[in-house]
């Protein structure tokens, strides 16, 4: 969206978004200067923030690919951001036609060229709604509509548990959209981490605090993989992103704790 475009309701010009942020790392064209100027902050404390964006992108994408091939035929993507290249349901849809995908964002940006792009997709939709209010998101008709509970399905946080803050408890959110699921359904997720890179996850904080529409709590390793209470991670467990069954091994960094965002992918335990 070029700057000067009319604003969808809800959008504070005052602040950077962190979809349309995403989205100016990763090269797209839904962003504003004020967003530019604040992902340039951040290439300033990090300069490969937009390799590891791409690597986290990269990661969603393997990671449908794999769900799809392990028979999952759903998807409730959490927090799916501006439309990019290689949506979800534009992944899954080429591995198996007819797959369900339900978007669920609360930028306004994000929902408004979801809405337009998956206008002739009976099988994709979006859900304007806030991960804190899982029940919210669970009784919203559109998703009703194309979910079935009683078959499995996959739940995707990909980038997202770091804007909730530990008030807001992301376990718990975690656990009310598992409690929702029926068995041999799945949840895949990536999160910032300050493990190895404390200095970075700190000044990254001041920064989406100082400028963002959200916070951003970067979590140990440890909180990240109590965040699949309740799931079976699958094989290599939670990595650095690139490590996650990579579709090659030139794709694997020399040094892969610098892209501080750990991916993994579990089954629901019986
Ligand atoms: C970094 S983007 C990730 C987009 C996509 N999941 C991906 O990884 O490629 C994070 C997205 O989460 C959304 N988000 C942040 N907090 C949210 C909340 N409380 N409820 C719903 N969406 C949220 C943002 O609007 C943004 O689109």
């Amino acid at each position: 969206m070029p700057d000067g475009d009319v604003l969808p309701q809800g959008v504070d010009p005052g602040k950077a978004s962190v979809a349309r942020m995403y989205d100016a790392m990763l090269g797209g064209e839904h962003n504003f200067a004020i967003d530019r100027e604040a992902v340039a902050a951040f290439t300033a404390i990090d300069p490969q923030v937009r390799t590891l964006a791409r690597a986290n992108r990269a990661f969603l994408g393997r990671a449908v690919r794999f769900l799809v091939e392990s028979g999952v035929r759903q998807f409730v993507d959490l927090g799916s951001g501006i439309p990019t290249q290689g949506n979800v349901h534009e992944v899954a849809q080429a591995a198996c036609p007819g797959a369900k995908v339900v978007y669920v964002d609360n930028d306004p940006v994000a929902v408004a060229h979801s809405e337009a792009l998956l206008a002739d997709n009976p099988d994709a939709t979006i859900v304007a709604g806030d991960i804190r209010d899982p029940a919210g998101i669970l009784s919203a008709p559109r998703l009703r509509e194309l979910i079935d509970f009683e078959q499995p399905v996959a739940v995707l946080m990909i980038t997202i548990l770091h804007f909730i803050t530990p008030q807001e408890d992301p376990a718990g959110i975690v656990a009310a959209f598992r409690e929702a699921l029926p068995a041999d359904s799945w949840l895949a997720l990536t999160h910032a981490t300050d493990e190895d890179r404390p200095d970075t996850a700190a000044a990254v904080g001041q920064l989406y605090r100082d400028r963002a529409t959200s916070p951003v709590t970067a979590r140990s390793r440890t909180e990240i993989e109590s965040l699949f209470g309740g799931f079976e991670l699958v094989e290599p467990g939670l990595v650095y992103v690139p490590l996650w069954r990579p579709d090659r091994a030139e794709e694997v960094p020399e040094n892969p704790s610098q892209y501080w965002v750990y991916a993994g992918v579990g089954r629901k335990d019986a």
